[in-house]
């Protein structure tokens, strides 16, 4: 694969700064071109500097975009990657769905594995803290109409980050949105396409505002299910059943969720993927019955929701860090760390 040399590398973050989500990027980054009839093409590493971009790029008026989110751990020998391959497959969903040709899994993961040999120096190893894989496609070709692109750049980009939220693995509060929509059946919700987070920034604006952490979406239709959060997905534990919001084709299909329910589920626990009201979820709370309940994603983790707002009345669960987050949070980060074995085959070693 082609390499081309910065001419002086960046200062990396000392040891201890409170790297936070994203603010850091590391080098160099890989980068792949599509352009209709020949495919996608010139595969290479270069520095992750400054593009430039006609204005009229494709993407900055239509959004036509996907990416993912996959962290990276520091081992003694190599960079250990947490399920790559459901990334590459989900990323080609999404791509689909946003009408962007598929790409060549072996190409980006061989790209991907040159790029952390690279950067191994980059990625932090105290605890909480990982290295995030940004992969992105945007449209380039320039012109106005409302059509799929002739051209496309697949990128990565490498951020060393601590946690997701300023306040680590502490309770998160959320606001129950009941007047804008983040996805409709039928639409773009299960896509992780650029477009999906532009419409969330709003409410989850007003809910900052507010003094909470994210929005907790419910359904367009009825505004009546739970679907997710800003940046993760949600799970309810009542009266000692876990239960999350079925994937109906609004919600997106989480790594980390699919993680947790097969982790649940090795362990006997009672778990459901079925619609939830919200009024279901206060109801149990209303009655102590409302156990524990999370968020899970690639950037949050399990993150534990100790509050959350539904018309004006605030709900706890019982337990703002209940036992069930916490076990999943240690085994999903312990195995990507790789204290806890990877009896899963969940990990990809790049030596
Ligand atoms: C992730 O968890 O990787 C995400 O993509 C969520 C968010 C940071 C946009």
């Amino acid at each position: 694969m082609q390499f081309i040399e910065r001419a002086e590398l960046k200062k990396k973050p000392e040891r201890g700064t409170e790297l936070g989500f994203g603010r850091y990027f590391t080098d160099y980054m890989f980068t792949m071109r599509y352009t209709r009839g020949q495919g996608w093409h010139d595969a290479r590493i270069e520095p992750n500097v400054p593009q430039s971009f006609d204005l009229a790029t494709g993407i900055f008026h239509y959004a036509q975009g996907v990416f993912e989110g996959i962290k990276a751990f520091r081992r003694e020998h190599g960079v250990a990657v947490f399920r790559p391959d459901e990334n590459w497959a989900r990323m080609n969903r999404s791509a689909d769905r946003m009408c962007i040709p598929a790409f060549p899994t072996d190409v980006v993961e061989e790209g991907l594995g040159e790029l952390l040999r690279i950067e191994r120096d980059w990625i932090p190893t105290e605890a909480g803290t990982a290295l995030y894989i940004r992969p992105v496609i945007v449209s380039t070709h320039p012109m106005l109409g409302v059509h799929a692109s002739p051209e496309y750049l697949f990128f990565i980009l490498l951020s060393p980050v601590g946690s997701y939220y300023a306040h680590g693995f502490a309770p998160t509060k959320l606001l129950v949105e009941d007047v804008y929509a983040r996805a409709v059946p039928g639409g773009t919700g299960e896509a992780k396409c650029l477009g999906n987070y532009a419409a969330s920034m709003k409410a989850g604006a007003l809910a900052e505002a507010q003094g909470f952490d994210q929005t907790l979406w419910l359904d367009a239709t009825e505004k009546k299910y739970v679907e997710e959060v800003g940046s993760m997905n949600i799970f309810f534990v009542i009266d000692g059943e876990v239960i999350t919001p079925a994937l109906v084709g609004s919600i997106l299909p989480g790594i980390t969720r699919k993680s947790c329910l097969q982790i649940l589920r090795e362990r006997g626990y009672r778990v459901s993927e079925r619609r939830i009201s919200i009024e279901e979820v206060a109801q149990a709370a209303r009655e102590g019955q409302l156990d524990e309940m999370f968020g899970t994603g690639t950037a949050a983790v399990v993150s534990p929701v100790g509050l959350f707002r539904y018309r004006g009345v605030d709900y706890t669960p019982k337990n703002a860090t209940g036992e069930i987050t916490t076990k999943l949070y240690r085994e999903i980060t312990g195995v990507q760390c790789g204290s806890i074995p990877d009896t899963r085959g969940w990990i990809k070693l790049y030596e």
